[in-house]
């Protein structure tokens, strides 16, 4: 039931003029009610004076069984509900959709396609690939709980100059058995070893033989190929491992090297709409009357660019998908490569140019230097989840040593908090690692919240069986049972606002509300010990609560156990 046009159709009723005329204000005070009616603009249909008009509405109204009481303050009408015929309707709708509560068709028909993780392959998957990965993955589950169909592409950085450096440097330095063993590291190390090496000496020409390995990459040569796809298979391996950790999946590994054989045409195409122009030996896009420095679409020798593989990966998009949307997810410092090349799209005359979109966010930084680190200053992402699930599996052990399935919770509750605090701040603002405030199980971090779900599963241990039937919601008119049901009645609105947005810290700060809230009802009420119909009442909220921040959660890609 939605209490403001219900109150609408009373009032036009009462009044005798069209509903779409009635328009019924939420008062910003709640001592002014839950809902108020200005006559103001009836004035000139009745020719009276509003406050009048005010009166003698009230006293015409049908006073329906929701409406608890009617006030007049001069020229308005204030309606106050029954709190319990509102906790009804909140509660009657949770516990009837359960996880579906929350979950719309606004999108139903919409393709949205999310690019990110993304990651540049043969290089360690390091924290500043988190928030891609966490906070793409998030909006994917919200765009899909809002009906949309979503493509999660892993666009991953798996062409260029880089695995020319890297065959040679393989080829002077490295040993299969090295690169059996050691993986990603050892690439690395070869990696940075031809950087010192062609920088000691020049003369050796490290970096055009390292050009020549590329060019015979993108003219398809078999020992080129071969080799990059064995690279190319242990990064997939290591970042798998990661992905399984942190519970994100992808529908399409479409990387860079994808659009190997697709940028000629594209190339063909700028060049036909009189776009392309020779700079220097090299073709680019103009971008001067835009403000912006030029695009680069082909080097000097020939190779093409990050942004050439961009707008390859957009039109064949465009062509498979036919979406509604494409966002980006990537840190701050991409902001002027996506202007540049969106504008390229522009220009080619797309007008779905409008519907590409860079969701930028902000840094990772480490609060001390507490977080291990196993290459120079880059933090791996592995090292950083096994960390904090070690930190999580003391904290069991302190306070819960006998929780059956220890290991399982350790991981959910320690990866549940990296992912939380990642999506906690808006996305702009840097994220500052410290595992004593992200693990804080009281302060407003995931631990926090599946404590707080854990506890309504508890409760509901220990209740037992619970009917609920016939629930007397009049048992639930207490200030803090009306908190919780509304911010479970605002659930619905945040994802809503949160894919509008592209901000699950929308949700994330949702479900620390509605946590507080609940623990601030449960210190308030007692539950299983209250007279019957009471605690029949006040279990319902539980389970409300129970299945809200369970699916909340499961937005954001963290789990919530049944016991912590
Ligand atoms: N591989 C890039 C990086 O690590 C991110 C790619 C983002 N996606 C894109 N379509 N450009 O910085």
């Amino acid at each position: 039931m939605d209490f403001k046009i219900e109150i609408a159709k009373l009032i036009a009723a009462a009044a005798d003029i069209p509903v779409e005329e009635v328009a019924v204000e939420v008062p910003a005070n709640k001592a002014m009610g839950d809902f108020a009616f200005p006559c103001f603009r009836l004035a000139k249909v009745f020719r009276k004076a509003p406050p009048l008009i005010a009166q003698e509405l009230a006293e015409k109204l049908e006073k329906p069984e929701f409406i608890e009481k009617l006030e007049i303050v001069g020229a308005y009408v204030n309606f106050f509900v029954r709190k319990g015929v509102y906790a009804k309707e909140v509660l009657t709708a949770v516990l009837q959709q359960k996880e579906n509560y929350g979950k719309s068709d606004m999108g139903k028909g919409k393709t949205v396609v999310i690019d990110y993780s993304s990651p540049n392959i043969a290089k360690p998957f390091h924290v500043g690939h988190l928030r891609s990965t966490v906070i793409g993955n998030a909006l994917y589950q919200i765009h899909r709980e809002l009906g949309y169909h979503c493509e999660g592409v892993n666009h991953l950085g798996d062409w260029g100059t880089q695995f020319g450096k890297l065959i040679v440097a393989y080829k002077n330095w490295g040993s299969r058995e090295a690169v059996e063993r050691d993986g990603i590291q050892e690439l690395m190390r070869i990696y940075v070893k031809f950087h010192d090496e062609a920088e000691a000496h020049p003369e050796l020409g490290l970096e055009d033989e390292a050009r020549l390995w590329f060019v015979k990459m993108q003219e398809g040569d078999e020992e080129a190929l071969s080799l990059w796809k064995w690279f190319y298979d242990i990064s997939i391996q290591e970042f798998e491992r990661v992905y399984d950790m942190l519970g994100v999946k992808f529908d399409a590994y479409t990387g860079e090297s994808f659009y190997n054989d697709k940028m000629d045409a594209v190339v063909a195409e700028l060049q036909e709409k009189g776009l392309l122009q020779e700079s220097e030996g090299a073709m680019i896009v103009d971008l001067e009357e835009e403000n912006m420095p030029p695009c680069l679409i082909i080097r000097k020798d020939g190779g093409t660019l990050y942004a050439t593989r961009d707008i390859t990966a957009a039109l064949y998009r465009k062509k498979t998908y036919d979406f509604d949307k494409c966002i980006y997810l990537t840190a701050l410092d991409q902001n002027l490569h996506f202007a540049q090349w969106f504008e390229v799209i522009h220009k080619m005359g797309y007008d779905w140019y409008r519907d590409l979109i860079h969701v930028p966010f902000g840094l990772v930084s480490l609060d001390s230097g507490k977080l291990s680190t196993r290459h120079g200053n880059v933090v791996l992402m592995e090292d950083l989840l096994n960390q904090a699930i070690g930190e999580t599996r003391k904290i069991i052990e302190e306070k819960n040593p006998d929780l059956q399935d220890k290991e399982t919770v350790a991981k959910q509750v320690g990866i549940g908090a990296v992912i939380f605090n990642d999506l906690y701040n808006t996305r702009i603002k840097d994220v500052v690692f410290s595992w004593e405030r992200m693990l804080n199980f009281d302060g407003e971090t995931g631990p926090y919240v599946q404590y707080t779900h854990a506890r309504a599963c508890s409760i509901l241990r220990r209740a037992g069986e619970v009917s609920l039937e016939n629930i007397a919601y009049d048992a639930l008119s207490d200030e803090a049972s009306m908190d919780v049901c509304k911010l479970l009645e605002a659930f619905p609105e945040k994802i809503k606002d949160a894919a509008a947005k592209l901000e699950p810290s929308v949700v994330t700060r949702h479900l620390v509300a509605i946590a507080q809230a609940f623990n601030k009802f449960y210190h308030d009420n007692p539950i299983l010990n209250s007279e019957p119909a009471v605690r029949q009442a006040r279990l319902a909220i539980v389970v409300a609560v129970e299945i809200v921040l369970k699916e909340g959660l499961r937005l954001l890609g963290i789990h919530a156990p049944k016991q912590m």
